[in-house]
């Protein structure tokens, strides 16, 4: 008999195995893909600071299940649900779903979103960072979690009103790496104007509500929830241009100013939320961007001096009228004293135990540190 029917089963076995071998190398492989994407979808909900908008302002709220309450000059506006539930949250969102909503400002029956919603800065993000985000959002346990409709003044009640506004000011044109700078600078630029979407504070708007970025990060006296944000160009009085690289670290991982004290408001959110969450890399890129922002002529004059810090119990200096804005209230003398060594201890608390900065706060118990609860939950 000819050994050709054992040489077809043979060479279908062998087939057959390689087939095997290759899916099953495949399948590893792309598992392996599929959490490098994971990893990175839950990495970009911190470096796009979704959490803090997204996550009602009470203890228990879930975070991603929305509600948070939004006050703008234009209105009220309530975070939507962001877990994929399918009554209240994005249940059946596909990729080219969550493509237009944060590329292209648009919903899945083509509406248009209000800019509140950052996207005019998410526009610059790349395709894949993206599919990263839906991907993680998309593996949230669901969440039903119903929110409450918008506060508008009757001109904004219909969203098809901002289908003008975008003709009139959104770029939805991706970033672009600037071949005369070198890769720390892009990726601050990256992170800063889009992902980051810094300048959705810092940057001063126009009436109407856009970003003025000739004025890139150059303070605005109108910001959410009616603070008035600071200038973080390289103004040596009316921005940053004082602080070094150093500076600018601690602050992003820690939310520590250089004279020592703690920034507070909307900003500790974003330290946070986002900016302790990235690598040492990430906010290196991010300082180097900053700090080769020139100086404007004329800072923008609503923006609040920065001769003299600020603290937490001094917001109402920033808040309110033009008026209230120019009164500064300084940390009284032993207050000040008493920081100093609470920062003190923290340091060493740091040093001995070699562990993360961000997770060895003294606990709010100390009188000292009342003004910390950073990190605490992460801890
Ligand atoms: C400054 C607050 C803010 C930030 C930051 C923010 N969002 Fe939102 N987002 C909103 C608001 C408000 C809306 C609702 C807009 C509207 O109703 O037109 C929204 C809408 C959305 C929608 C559409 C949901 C729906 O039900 O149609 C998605 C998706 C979304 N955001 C994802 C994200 C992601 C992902 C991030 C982070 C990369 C993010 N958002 C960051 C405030 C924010
Ligand atoms: C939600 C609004 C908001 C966003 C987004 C935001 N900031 Fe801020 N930022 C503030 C406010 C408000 C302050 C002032 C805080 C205070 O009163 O201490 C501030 C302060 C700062 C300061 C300190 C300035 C100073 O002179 O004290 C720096 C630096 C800064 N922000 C950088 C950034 C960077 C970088 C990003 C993007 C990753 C960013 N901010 C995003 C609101 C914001």
């Amino acid at each position: 008999m000819s050994r050709r029917p054992w040489l077809r089963v043979e060479s279908r076995l062998c087939a057959a195995l390689l087939v095997w071998l290759s899916v099953s190398t495949g399948t590893a492989a792309s598992a392996e893909q599929s959490a490098d994407r994971m990893e990175r979808g839950r990495y970009l909900i911190h470096a796009g600071g979704c959490i803090s908008c997204h996550t009602a302002d009470r203890p228990d709220a879930i975070p991603l299940a929305g509600g948070r309450r939004l006050e703008t000059p234009f209105g009220v506006f309530y975070s939507p649900n962001l877990t994929p539930d399918p009554k209240t949250g994005l249940g059946g969102w596909t990729d080219a779903d969550f493509n237009a909503a944060l590329r292209h400002g648009r919903a899945p029956d083509g509406s248009p979103y209000y800019p509140v919603f950052p996207y005019p800065a998410y526009a610059g993000m790349s395709d894949r960072d993206v599919a990263a985000i839906a991907a993680w959002l998309r593996s949230l346990p669901p969440v039903d979690n119903p929110v409450p409709a918008h506060e508008l003044p009757w001109y904004l009640g219909s969203r098809w009103v901002m289908l003008g506004w975008n003709l009139l000011f959104f770029d939805s044109r991706p970033f672009t790496a600037d071949p005369a700078r070198d890769t720390d600078w892009n990726r601050g630029a990256y992170l800063v104007r889009h992902l980051g979407h810094c300048g959705e504070c810092h940057t001063p708007r126009n009436l109407l509500g856009a970003r003025d970025d000739s004025r890139e990060l150059a303070g605005n006296p109108d910001g959410p929830d009616n603070e008035k944000i600071p200038n973080i160009r390289q103004d040596r009085d009316g921005g940053i241009g004082r602080w070094s690289i150093e500076d600018l670290l601690l602050f992003l991982e820690m939310g520590m100013l250089p004279d020592g004290d703690f920034t507070g408001s909307s900003m500790s959110a974003v330290i946070d939320d986002n900016t302790s969450h990235l690598t040492a890399d990430d906010r290196r890129a991010i300082a180097v961007y900053l700090q080769s922002l020139a100086p404007l002529d004329s800072p923008y004059s609503g923006a609040p001096a920065r001769t003299a810090h600020f603290h937490h119990e001094s917001r109402a200096g920033r808040h309110g009228s033009g008026q209230q804005s120019a009164v500064k209230v300084c940390r009284p003398q032993q207050e000040q004293e008493k920081w100093q060594e609470c920062l003190q201890r923290t340091w060493f608390r740091w040093i001995a135990i070699g562990c993360s900065p961000a997770c060895m706060w003294p606990s709010s118990t100390d009188p000292g540190c009342k003004h910390r609860s950073m990190h605490m939950a992460s801890c």
